[in-house]
């Protein structure tokens, strides 16, 4: 079928939103009706080319949510006509990291993540002339319709709206699976979060759901720290103006028992292991550009710290995707707070670059 879709031809260039080709899904795949994407940093690195070579043309997109319109043989989890929202990490449940239940680690999913290509190692999407495109982080939902593998498209609830789900399949299932999956946060923790984007913002929700408290939200951007506060944040640090580390000490009473980075630059990394009291973790959220490297005082692991990465929540995104979802139908979790701009297909080169700003929290796109 012919749909409009918005293409990386080239890294620095504007995405191209024009007509391609999206073939029907294979055995195991599932076609939807894409509603609603939300346009996350990670899409500014893969529009930059910072996350490597060769990963273009592609179409962009991997957080967004959408309606079944037809399946290949063999999926019966889902049919047309359910809400799904996407998982960038389709986990095959038979390699060695699934069968050791840490399913975002999945390596055949990592494999053809990075080659952008479906779980077959193949590609639905085309040019008009034939060239092939790929599946932007096996997902590609900057586009009217996708193709994804079955273990992508996980059921929703019908009562949570659309635009609203689109932000369960990247920033609600890093942020929430950071704080519960590898931070494990308890009542009465104390937590710094470092960077309050869309993403960020989810890791101060799942903070205050935790109990924890204090709840330090850093950012350079006073509009963010404010949705920061409504989300459950305790404290504020205007990173633009006040000296953060000093701050966070201070507002700690030394030093806090878990800090998230969720920027993706070393010196933010260096700055959450530097607010941790002795023996905490710092929890780095954050992608930064292949081939940027961090530097840590070495004299620190004396004082029992750690520093660890978290991909997409560490979890299972078929299981934890529809958790988080009901929280959302609850009205424990406020997604709409998050989406500061609502735009169509047409509008996300100007999303990009008001993440590059570093201006509003998320935009969704409307399909
Ligand atoms: N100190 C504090 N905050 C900062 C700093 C800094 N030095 N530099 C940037 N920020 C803030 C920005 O103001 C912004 O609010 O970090 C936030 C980053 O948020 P977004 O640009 O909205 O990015 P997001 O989509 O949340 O992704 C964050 O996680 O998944 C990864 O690739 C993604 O690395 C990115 C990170
Ligand atoms: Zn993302």
């Amino acid at each position: 079928m012919r749909i409009r879709a918005a293409v990386l031809h080239r890294p620095g260039q504007p995405l191209s939103v024009e007509e391609v080709e999206l073939d029907g899904p294979k055995a195991g795949e599932v076609l939807v009706r894409v509603a609603a994407a939300g346009v996350c940093h990670s899409d500014v690195h893969l529009a930059d080319g910072a996350l490597g070579e060769g990963r273009w043309p592609m179409v962009l997109g991997h957080e967004g949510a959408g309606i079944v319109e037809a399946v290949g043989d063999g999926v019966t989890h889902v049919a047309p006509g359910d809400p799904v929202g996407f998982s960038f990490v389709p986990s095959c449940r038979a390699c060695p990291a699934c069968l050791a239940g840490r399913f975002n680690m999945c390596a055949p999913a990592g494999e053809n993540g990075a080659r952008g290509t479906l779980m077959d190692g193949t590609s639905r999407l085309h040019l008009a002339d034939g060239t092939v495109l790929q599946h932007g982080l096996m997902t590609a939902c900057f586009a009217e319709h996708t193709v994804v593998d079955a273990h992508g498209a996980v059921p929703l609830p019908r009562e949570l709206p659309l635009w609203q789900a689109a932000l369960l399949g990247c920033g609600v299932m890093t942020g929430f699976g950071a704080v519960r999956n590898v931070g494990r946060v308890g009542p009465g923790d104390s937590v710094c979060v470092i960077g309050c984007g869309g993403v960020g913002l989810q890791v101060v929700a799942a903070a205050a759901l935790a109990g924890a408290d204090p709840i330090i939200a850093v950012d350079r951007d006073p509009a963010k720290l404010e949705i920061a506060r409504r989300r459950g944040a305790t404290h504020t640090v205007d990173a633009s103006r006040e000296e953060p580390l000093e701050r966070v000490r201070e507002q700690s009473g030394g030093g806090v028992d878990h800090a998230f980075e969720v920027v993706g630059r070393p010196e933010t990394m260096r700055m959450a292991w530097e607010v941790l009291r002795p023996a905490a973790t710092a929890v780095v959220v954050g992608l930064a550009p292949a081939g940027v490297e961090v530097s840590l005082p070495a004299i620190d692991f004396l004082s029992d710290k750690g520093i660890r990465g978290s991909y997409y929540g560490s979890g299972d995104p078929a299981a934890d995707l529809p958790q988080l979802a009901q929280l959302a139908v609850s009205g424990a979790l406020d997604l709409a707070e998050v989406v500061t701009h609502v735009t169509g297909l047409d509008g996300v080169n100007d999303a990009l670059e008001r993440l590059r700003r570093g201006e509003g929290a998320r935009t969704v796109l409307v399909l």
